[in-house]
């Protein structure tokens, strides 16, 4: 008997709903050959959503992804919506508040290379082909959901005295927020290579010392099978690009993750080919780690292979679906090795036949498949 899933899709802004588009084909083809049927409910997110209704997090979009089975959303934000104004509503808002209502904590990015793309990346190839990386970001916690405020500091206290504005952000974490995220990122280290690297700045932020104590608690305690090291975030930052090899997990939280996945993604040539997770213990959330691309948007030459990915990820860690994951894997590679790009991955050997836009870049894809 056919399964149904019904996904909860959320295109979003910019070139979210051009590549959202290209994510449901694949699921389509996907569903047509493992017997297995997709419904989809759209709701609005972010800029789009506080155009229609004031709030980048309406709540019929939240009951909408409550309601789904797993939530695909493609990106937020643009220069419309930008402002400097705290009390403006923004799209990020949208996305930080669905990521916390579903309790999102644990926020998985991959770092693979396409042997295909190794001289996409501004690295050498002998420096990242054989990357793999998994980044466990937590993402519900730190410097995003503390306090924060602006005020106008009159009596003007502080080092130099002087009168002026004055703005405050908060990080916090809780023991059990660094415990749940520590036993994910083990639990992922003991079906691939088996090693955490734990980053933090514990030479400057007390966050960071509760942080490394418990994360060595929790490895020592529940994993002592996996091999555990801890790496302070500036040097993590050069090793990713020394010697991108040396990593199995990283766990961090979440600002640094926030930065590193950035700059690791540039390790497979694109941002435009990371493809995210979010999970909590209810439905989960499926994203490309980059944005909204607003200077492209609507020119139809966005790149979907983060997005096709994130299917990919849905397929597998919300469905079990991981041999339909792995087909999807496989027709990505394929069209990579025949030299299909799309403009962010072109190479100086890409013949201009070769250069594609969005949609076709989807078509080949499920052509593959
Ligand atoms: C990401 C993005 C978001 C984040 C932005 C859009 C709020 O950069 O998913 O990495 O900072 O988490
Ligand atoms: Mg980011």
């Amino acid at each position: 008997m056919s399964t149904t899933y019904n996904i909860c899709l959320l295109p979003g802004d910019g070139i979210g709903p051009e590549i959202i588009a290209e994510g449901v084909k694949v699921l389509n083809a996907v569903g047509a050959k493992y017997d297995t049927t997709f419904t989809y409910t759209e709701a609005l997110i972010g800029g789009c959503a506080i155009d229609a209704t004031g709030n980048p997090l309406p709540q019929e979009t939240l009951d909408a992804a409550q309601a789904s089975d797993a939530v695909l959303l493609a990106a937020v934000g643009g220069p419309k919506w930008d402002s400097t104004d705290s009390s403006k509503p923004r799209p990020e808002q949208g996305l930080l508040g669905i990521r916390k209502a579903l309790g999102l904590y644990t926020n998985l990015r991959p770092v693979q290379i396409f042997e295909a793309l190794a001289d996409a990346s501004t690295l050498k190839p002998e420096v990242v082909a054989g990357t793999d990386v998994m980044i466990v970001r937590e993402l519900t916690g730190g410097l995003y959901f503390g306090e924060r405020h602006r005020y106008y500091n009159e009596e003007g206290a502080g080092t130099d005295g002087a009168p002026g504005q004055r703005a405050v952000d908060t990080l916090v974490y809780s023991e059990y927020e660094v415990e749940r995220i520590a036993r994910q990122a083990f639990e992922i280290a003991r079906k691939r290579n088996n090693k955490v690297t734990s980053v933090d700045k514990a030479n400057v932020l007390d966050t960071s010392r509760m942080w490394r104590e418990v994360v060595h608690r929790i490895g020592a305690e529940e994993y002592p099978d996996v091999e555990l090291n801890d790496m302070l975030v500036d040097n993590t930052a050069m090793q990713l690009v020394n010697w991108p090899k040396q990593f199995d997990v990283i766990v961090t939280e979440n600002m640094f993750g926030d930065i590193l996945s950035d700059e690791a993604s540039m390790i497979s040539g694109s941002l435009g080919m990371l493809a995210s997770a979010s999970l909590g213990d209810g439905v989960a959330l499926y994203e490309p780690s980059h944005g909204s691309a607003p200077d492209i948007a609507g020119l139809g030459i966005a790149n979907p292979l983060a997005q096709i990915l994130s299917v990919e990820m849905m397929l597998r860690y919300s469905f079990g679906m991981g041999e339909a994951a792995d087909d999807i894997k496989r027709a990505v590679t394929k069209v990579l090795d025949e030299g299909w790009r799309t403009g962010d991955i072109k190479q100086a050997t890409t013949p201009a036949e070769k250069l594609v836009g969005t949609t076709r870049m989807g078509d080949l894809v499920v052509a593959a498949l």
